[in-house]
């Protein structure tokens, strides 16, 4: 997308418009929503995409936003009512019947029972005891990581720490050769960041190809892992049974893939919307530093200050009512966890950040069926990293101004360029 258009675009202000985030999730008009009726309209936007050959116009019907925590949650626990399957999981409608086929491949565009069936396959590899396993090992790449971006260099904090660590950990669970890690970072950028002009700039073709990529990288692992057994994901995964059958090809690699994006675009929004917080309060990074102990509680309030996904979409399968709004089958439900996660019904004080939030009760990991598998794994992450930073967080300065990836879906940064040099 031109700058030009980018601006054009910023206009609609609407909630379904990537440019509407530029500048930040707009909190007040979620607050005004939540105020006036926690599930309501969106109008359909037309967006404006650049790509290689020209632009198109996308269009995104309107919706229902639902943006009070208390309906959010309902609608979650609802699947036979709000379903996942019946248009996909995204906001953008899909584009083909085909299109609509390859997003029921993924989890997060499923339904139970076939979504229970196939997401047994993978709980067991993020229980907490297993991601407790893991921690010696996430704990060494923080260490690293943090020596690295504390030597008194300035960092682009988002490429040098919180992608970083995500990355690594993913290399380590799916067996995969380090050196790879950015392949993983390039795809999920095309994939989740297909709205930002840096990465797939709308442009369908970028999508396509880099499916077409992941998997054939995905297809030659799971070769490898046949010959080879070992103790990682893809060995789990080729050998994996489905009501009595193996994986399919295509059952395969969209989990595989599904855990890539998942598993690293999300956790570096955490990451580097910390930090981002961080830079701006000394008072926070101070205390921080002063009690690390505090670290817990603070990742859980990371997680309900940046909600790095926010919002995922269903649609209704039936007539249904929903916080008392009248809701007719086929229409399209957005679930703003971004939203909830302020909701002042809920959340005391809910614009401030409260390094020791307890009880926290934030929906960042989303809930009911499709609760984050990797909610585990996220926290570890971040707790680690951010216990290594502790003692130099005081010193933690910004070089330059934030970059916001520009997103209706994600939360994200692009760049944090920041210091960690003394004085
Ligand atoms: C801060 C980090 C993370 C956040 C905020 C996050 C958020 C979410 C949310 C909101 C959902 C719900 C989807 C829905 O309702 O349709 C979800 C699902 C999922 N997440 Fe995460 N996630 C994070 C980290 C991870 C990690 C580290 C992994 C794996 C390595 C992961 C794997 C998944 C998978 C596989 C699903 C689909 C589950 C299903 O549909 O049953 N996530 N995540």
């Amino acid at each position: 997308m031109s700058p030009q258009l980018t601006r054009a675009a910023a206009v609609t202000g609407s909630l379904a418009d990537p440019a509407t985030y530029l500048d930040g999730p707009p909190f007040a008009e979620f607050a005004r929503r939540r105020r006036e009726a926690p599930v309501s309209w969106v109008a359909e936007v037309p967006l404006r995409r650049h790509s290689a050959r020209g632009t198109v116009v996308q269009r995104v019907g309107g919706y229902w936003a639902v943006t009070g925590h208390v309906a959010v949650v309902a609608a979650s626990r609802r699947p036979e009512v709000f379903s996942s399957a019946e248009r996909g999981a995204f906001l953008a409608d899909p584009t083909s019947r085909a299109d609509l086929e390859r997003s029921r491949q993924l989890l997060v565009g499923m339904d139970p029972p076939a979504h229970t069936r196939l997401r047994r396959v993978v709980t067991a590899a993020f229980t907490a005891p297993v991601v407790r396993g893991m921690r010696a090992a996430i704990a060494e790449h923080a260490r690293q990581i943090v020596r690295r971006a504390t030597a008194g260099q300035p960092v682009d904090a988002v490429a040098e720490v919180a992608a970083e660590l995500p990355l690594l950990v993913l290399a380590d669970l799916l067996g995969i050769p380090r050196e790879d890690r950015g392949l993983f970072l390039r795809w999920s950028n095309n994939l989740v960041g297909f709205d930002d002009p840096a990465f797939g700039g709308g442009d369908v073709e970028v999508f396509k190809q880099t499916f077409v990529e992941a998997f054939g990288y995905a297809l030659t692992a799971a070769k490898a892992r046949r010959r080879d057994p070992g103790d990682d994901l893809v060995s789990r995964l080729v050998t994996a049974e489905v009501d009595g059958r193996r994986l399919t090809e295509s059952e395969y690699c969209h989990l595989w893939l599904l855990l890539v994006v998942a598993g690293n675009e999300t956790t570096r929004h955490l990451i580097s919307g910390g930090l981002d917080l961080l830079a701006d309060r000394p008072d926070l990074a101070d205390r921080l530093a002063r009690q690390p102990d505090l670290v817990p509680t603070a990742v859980d309030e990371m997680l309900r200050w940046t909600t790095p996904i926010m919002q995922f979409r269903r649609t209704a399968v039936v007539d249904t009512e929903l916080a008392g709004q009248r809701i007719r089958a086929g229409d399209k439900v957005v679930l703003y966890y971004i939203s909830a996660n302020r909701d002042e019904s809920v959340f005391d004080r809910p614009e401030t950040f409260l390094l020791d939030r307890s009880p926290n009760p934030h929906i960042a990991f989303g809930v009911g069926p499709h609760f984050c598998l990797g909610s585990h794994l996220a926290r570890v992450e971040a707790a680690v990293l951010f216990e290594e930073l502790a003692p130099h967080l005081r010193r933690l300065r910004r070089t330059g101004p934030a970059v916001r990836l520009e997103s209706n879906f994600m939360n994200g940064l692009k760049q944090l360029p920041v210091t960690f040099a003394a004085g």
